[in-house]
């Protein structure tokens, strides 16, 4: 039976850019392996500094470029089974033991593009292999004196990309899942963003979950917040179907800083996806912000995140749900989101 919509369909990964590592784990020379959108990929950084990504089968006989830890030519990587060399784009520009180079072979690797910025590497994927879009914003902060480098967990979870999308316009859930009393909320939408703006109060004796394998004490941090009267404001902004960024701002006795957060989920098949949270932190005052202080908030930030996991490993889709009207615009998110897939064939 025809899915309900294309992002069901299997073996289908959203249209857009998705980011893949942050910059600093990818050294000049470095050379590691990925499986996204259900492939084998390779990803390197030539010795120009550029960050390469290129489908991980060579199109000769099949070898995988990373074999034997791989052979990085300037920003070209050989193939380690007979030589084949490829350029950034995927085009095979050398092959030591031929006078021609067959004509097939000039765009037989799949390169992607890539985009490095703020610390991060994404990757564009497009089934249809149409030229990238320009929609990923700057973090205006980034990169300034005292905000220093991501501070991010990544983790592999069972989930599907349209459940993690669709928690952007969940409103209902805060209250059950985060432990959150909602003041004001609101969802917009754009061609490519889907805006949340979001006051939420953490309260007394709210239902919580408490994601477990945490490294701090979940339930302490969080009592401290109720006692404090703490109370987020926030603006969070999908930037097409995979990437989201998050500014707020938090003034209190103890500590005031400004936060910006970049979380992303990339498909890795079609049963799990990389989900990670990474975070950025300035002191608003004078006082530098103690390391423990911002170590504490990126474990806060991601234990929020593994709060909808618990969730999302064990739900199932429902195409047609049953919704009130309390909820959030669900069936309106899921039709923007449809966007990023190839049409189902009817
Ligand atoms: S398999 Fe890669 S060069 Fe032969
Ligand atoms: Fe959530």
């Amino acid at each position: 039976m025809q899915p309900a919509y294309a992002f069901l369909a299997p073996g289908q990964f959203a249209r857009g850019w998705h980011i893949v590592r942050f910059s600093r784990e990818l050294a000049t020379g470095e050379l590691q392996r990925l499986h996204y959108f259900g492939r084998d990929l390779v990803l390197y950084r030539g010795e120009s500094g550029r960050a390469v990504v290129l489908d991980a089968h060579c199109p000769h006989l099949g070898a995988h470029l990373a074999s034997d830890g791989g052979r990085l030519i300037g920003d070209n990587i050989a193939c380690p089974f007979h030589g084949w060399t490829f350029d950034p784009e995927g085009r095979c520009v050398d092959i030591p033991y031929a006078k021609r180079i067959p004509e097939r072979a000039r765009h037989a690797l799949r390169g992607w593009p890539v985009l490095e910025k703020d610390g991060y590497i994404a990757v564009w994927h497009d089934p249809e292999g149409n030229p990238p879009e320009d929609y990923l914003p700057d973090i205006p902060d980034w990169g300034q004196a005292g905000w220093g480098d991501w501070h991010f967990h990544r983790s592999r979870i069972r989930a599907q990309p349209c459940d993690v999308i669709e928690n952007i316009v969940d409103v209902a859930h805060f209250a059950h899942v985060h432990g959150g009393e909602v003041q004001s909320f609101e969802a917009s939408f754009t061609d490519r963003t889907v805006t949340q703006r979001s006051r939420v109060r953490q309260t007394a004796g709210a239902r919580r979950i408490i994601p477990p394998g945490l490294a701090f004490d979940f339930a302490a941090s969080t009592a401290e917040a109720v006692a404090a009267g703490s109370e987020v404001t926030g603006e969070a902004t999908y930037h097409g179907p995979a990437i989201m960024t998050y500014c707020a701002e938090s003034r209190s006795e103890l500590v005031s800083f400004r936060t910006w957060w970049v979380n992303w989920h990339t498909p890795v098949n079609d049963d799990e996806v990389d989900l990670c949270s990474a975070v950025i932190l300035a002191s608003l005052t004078d006082e530098p912000l103690p390391a423990e202080f911002v170590e504490l908030y990126a474990n806060t930030a991601h234990a929020a995140f593994g709060q909808d996991v618990e969730i999302w490993k064990d739900k199932i889709y429902q195409a047609d749900p049953i919704l009130c009207d309390g909820d959030g615009p669900v069936n309106k998110l899921r039709r923007w989101y449809e966007q990023y897939y190839l049409p189902l064939r009817s």
